[in-house]
């Protein structure tokens, strides 16, 4: 796992930029690169209006636009304010499938003071794809990023 070489890599791609959906865009990219085994790397971005998440930049097939609060593995991520992680997504109650193709599924909240603010979402073709290991790598890695790069929209 080279979590370094990854939060260098992310910081020297938005660090000169700040646009929001650019950068997104980018570190959805840049995140699949890493992350083999995975069908789906990307954002959902908190809309404290309408009590949504809603679909930022990513990488993979199309996918649901809006997630209620409550719903699925990201409304779970969202509620608990911490790492979600299910080794089986056919055996999590409410699991939202957008590619029939996911098995596993990894999400990280990125938290602005105490407030989820965005969600980075990974699914996987693979039953049981992250480690713990990878899992708190993973967590850090985003902890990371996002303490210097803030989610306005
Ligand atoms: N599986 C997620 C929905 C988002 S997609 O995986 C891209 C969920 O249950 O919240």
């Amino acid at each position: 796992m080279k979590k370094n070489i990854i939060i260098a890599q992310a910081k020297s791609l938005i660090n000169d930029e700040n646009n929001l959906y650019a950068n997104l865009a980018n570190l959805s990219a840049l995140f699949k690169e890493y992350l083999p085994d995975t069908n789906w790397v990307g954002f959902y971005l908190v809309d404290f209006e309408s009590k949504n998440l809603v679909l930022g930049p990513f990488q993979g097939k199309v996918a649901c636009v809006r997630i209620p609060f409550n719903k699925g593995v990201c409304g779970k991520c969202y509620t608990d304010k911490k790492t979600i992680y299910v080794e089986n997504v056919h055996e999590f109650p409410g699991h939202i499938a957008c590619d029939s193709a996911s098995n596993s599924e990894l999400v990280i909240p990125i938290l602005d003071k105490d407030k989820v603010v965005a969600l980075l979402d990974i699914d996987s073709v693979k039953f049981n794809r992250f480690s713990e290991e990878e899992i708190n790598s993973w967590t850090n890695i985003v902890e990371e990023i996002f303490k210097d790069f803030k989610i306005k929209k």
